[in-house]
């Protein structure tokens, strides 16, 4: 056996799964995983370079890695650089280690980004076949929505990418709607309202998966807890995400 690393238990313990009596107990019962292979009670891992991963969601252990949840601006864009010289989501965070922004939001969205390193939660979030979900809440023009256009958006709009899947669609009032997609289409949320004829004056993501802060003001960032790691992960393992070995 590996006698390098820590001992998983307690690895598992500091990330928030419980005592290391109940991490020991998670172990025995074969949910865990170091680098692909089933862990068994006494296992130690390297922070530094194993995959670990509970009940199939990985789990960020490896102290290099970083998340950081980002309240993007209208007018700043998700790409790392701007040939045009604009502001980017990545210079509102530390510029060490460098990180990269999970899946994109438009110039003019407002709201939820993820920046991290960690690669493999990166393409598991931003993969076609994980269906995290996304909520936003959108401003249109034209006023109140009607129920046949509430139903066409909650049913599935045809655009000339192929018709949207089931989406959850609420008006908390006439012209603001709660919409909550598992795709992740270029411009969707603007195509889908366009599609009932209804162009955004405004949009937000509020929420990405189990992840959501009110608090947040535009511009500023702070770091995910571990516990919100370990739900990001759980969320991608749920979804049905086949992670790549
Ligand atoms: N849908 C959009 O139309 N734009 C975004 O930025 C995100 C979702």
């Amino acid at each position: 056996m590996d006698d390098e690393g820590e001992r998983l238990q307690k690895v598992l313990a500091s990330l928030g799964f419980g005592s290391r009596r109940t991490c020991e107990g998670l172990i025995a019962e074969g949910r865990v995983s170091i680098n692909g292979v089933v862990a068994v009670l006494g296992a130690r891992v390297r922070t530094d370079t194993d995959a670990v991963t509970v009940d199939g969601a990985p789990v960020g252990v490896r102290p290099d890695l970083v998340y950081y949840l980002v309240n993007k601006p209208r007018g700043v864009v998700t790409t790392a650089k701007d040939p045009q010289g604009r502001p980017t989501v990545v210079a509102l965070v530390p510029s060490e280690p460098r990180v990269f922004p999970v899946g994109r939001l438009d110039l003019d969205t407002e709201g939820l980004i993820l920046l991290t390193n960690d690669g493999t939660l990166a393409n598991a979030i931003a993969h076609p076949s994980t269906g995290i979900e996304k909520e936003y809440l959108v401003e249109v023009h034209g006023g109140r929505v009607s129920p046949s256009g509430l139903r066409h958006l909650r049913d599935g709009v045809e655009l000339e990418d192929g018709r949207t899947a089931p989406a959850r669609v609420a008006q908390p009032s006439p012209g603001v709607l709660r919409i909550t997609i598992h795709e992740g289409r270029n411009r969707q949320v603007r195509r889908m309202c366009s599609a009932v004829n209804h162009e955004v004056r405004r949009l937000v993501r509020v929420r990405i998966g189990p992840i959501s802060d009110r608090r947040l003001s535009p511009g500023d960032w702070r770091e995910l807890s571990s516990d919100e790691v370990i739900a990001l992960g759980r969320a991608v393992a749920a979804s049905g995400y086949d992670q790549p070995t």
